[in-house]
């Protein structure tokens, strides 16, 4: 679906990508200008829908002028500005990041890594096998949705999901320190036992896999977790009237994940459990 948003036209700043005149709106990022003249820009704690939280800094670049490096995703363009995107020093910045992530995260679902890793020669073995952060077993104490902390970046995406910017359930946050930082509900309880509604709006922001359907963890485990061999079909979830846009994934006829288009106006990506996990009965031939 093409949206046209309405609400009061915005100036156009103009300024220089790489030394190309780009024009964006104001208000823009300097990632959105970057993603608008078809430039990459790697993110992680980056999401469409969530106020950004500058926590991996793997967006990096250079603006004539400024002593350090700024993140694209936070930082807004202005008329006049010369960025760089890929000089020598953002570059590094950028290894640097990707060094320390993965060599101390899982980051084997975290979709585009591994092309980000070669295209910045990244080299996380250099670590060795004692820098991993955590050394856990997923937590599996529900049917809908696992929670491998393994995984985790901490980017505070799924807490602001969960928290003030969509949610308003509070059930995880940031624990502890320095390496010993960690998202958890209350008390480090089961999922069962905590304030959890099951919304699943933190899977669908987690950059990384951290947190992911049961279905989709389960398959994984099998061997059987098939991307490319699966269709999207968005449709209208039809337990309210809220009339919330639900796009099925779907494999082997068999619908494995729901989630919701970040640019659909009524959810912005966000779901209820009836939405989100309530699938199940559409396929149950018991
Ligand atoms: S669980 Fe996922 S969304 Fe939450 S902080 Fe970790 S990587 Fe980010
Ligand atoms: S996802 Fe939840 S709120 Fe949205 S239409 Fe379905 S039942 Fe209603
Ligand atoms: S994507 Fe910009 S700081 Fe993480």
């Amino acid at each position: 679906m093409t949206l046209i948003p309405l609400g009061i036209p915005r100036r156009l700043l103009e300024f220089t990508i790489d030394g190309e005149p780009v024009r964006a709106p104001e208000g823009s990022t300097i990632l959105d200008a970057c993603r608008s003249v078809g430039k990459d820009v790697p993110t992680l704690c980056q999401g469409d829908t969530l106020t950004p939280k500058n926590a991996c800094r793997v967006c990096v670049v250079e603006v004539e002028g400024a002593r350090t490096l700024v993140p694209a995703c936070s930082r807004k363009a202005e008329a006049g500005m010369q960025v760089q995107t890929d000089t020598e020093r953002a570059r590094h910045s950028r290894k640097i990041v990707l060094e320390l992530l993965a060599s101390s995260v899982d980051l084997s679902t975290t979709p585009e890594v591994a092309g980000w890793l070669k295209e910045y020669e990244a080299k996380p073995d250099r670590f060795g096998p004692d820098a991993a952060r955590l050394n856990e077993e997923p937590k599996i104490d529900n049917d809908l949705y696992v929670r491998d902390y393994d995984k985790c970046i901490l980017c505070y995406k799924c807490v602001d999901a969960c928290g003030d910017q969509w949610q308003n359930t509070f059930a995880i946050s940031v624990v502890g320190r320095g390496f010993d930082a960690r998202i958890a509900v209350e008390h480090d309880a089961p999922l069962t036992d905590s304030a959890c509604v099951y919304c699943g709006n933190c899977i669908e922001v987690c950059p990384t896999g951290a947190l992911s359907f049961k279905s989709e963890f389960d398959m994984r485990a099998a061997g059987t977790w098939d991307e490319p061999a699966q269709t999207e079909t968005t449709t209208v979830c039809a337990y309210c009237g809220v009339g919330c846009n639900l796009t099925l994934h779907v494999q082997d006829n068999e619908i494995v994940k729901v989630t919701s288009p970040h640019d659909n106006p009524v959810t912005h990506g966000n779901l209820c459990i009836k939405g989100r996990f309530g699938y199940q009965h559409v396929q149950n031939r018991d």
